[in-house]
């Protein structure tokens, strides 16, 4: 680390930019197996809560790879250190007053976990996107499970890389047994519970 780099006080505090906001900032970190529904359901809160006129965006594994984390593959280490920048991005969105909702397979618990230490206690929401594996190979929307089977791609999760399923996570939605609209619902009802939102919105 460089000794040179001083953190520079900001001029407007994440107090202040919620109050402005009307609402919370944190995280809504959303974690399951590829083609479980993470980027469906996380995209799907984020249109309800825009339509709520609450700033949020969303930051989605693929996009991310695609500039941010264009460097890095898909070893456990590179995987890991995708988690770290992901938190410290999402750190940022919490920072600037924002809901920011996560989508990332995330499968270590461990680096789950580290996300979590960067922010408060009350900015991080784990969303466990629970779905049983039969069935996300079964929706395959990228294709990809096909492609792991083949020998295509390696280190697949689910497949010959291991998803460790959240022990204690704020929120589980299953969304083999509920819609699309009824999973988004239960993020709402839960940020509600927490007063994240207000009652009236
Ligand atoms: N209740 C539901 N919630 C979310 N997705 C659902 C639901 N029911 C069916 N689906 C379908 O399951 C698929 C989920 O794909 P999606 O791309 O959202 O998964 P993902 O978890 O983001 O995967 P990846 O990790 O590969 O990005 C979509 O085709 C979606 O239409
Ligand atoms: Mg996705």
């Amino acid at each position: 680390m460089n000794t040179n780099v001083v953190w520079h006080q900001t001029a407007v505090t994440k107090e202040e930019r919620r109050q402005r906001n009307g609402h919370h900032s944190c995280v809504l970190w959303f974690t399951g197996l590829s083609g479980s529904g993470k980027s469906t359901v996380a995209n799907a809160v984020s249109k309800k809560l825009f339509d709520l006129g609450i700033q949020n965006y969303v930051l989605d594994g693929d996009n991310v790879r695609h500039g941010l984390n264009k460097d890095l593959g898909f070893s456990a280490e590179d995987r890991t250190e995708n988690i770290r920048r992901i938190g410290e991005v999402a750190k940022l969105f919490v920072d600037s007053g924002q809901f920011v909702l996560t989508a990332f397979i995330s499968p270590f618990a461990q680096d789950r976990a580290l996300v979590r230490g960067l922010v408060e206690s009350d900015e991080f929401i784990e969303i466990y996107v629970k779905c049983p594996l039969e069935e996300c190979e079964k929706r395959d929307p990228k294709g990809l499970y096909q492609k792991a089977r083949n020998g295509e791609i390696r280190n697949f999760t689910g497949i010959d890389s291991p998803y460790e399923a959240p022990e204690a996570p704020e929120l589980i939605i299953d969304t083999h047994l509920h819609s699309i609209h009824q999973c988004a619902d239960q993020v709402i009802a839960y940020l509600r519970d927490r007063h994240f939102i207000k009652e009236d919105l």
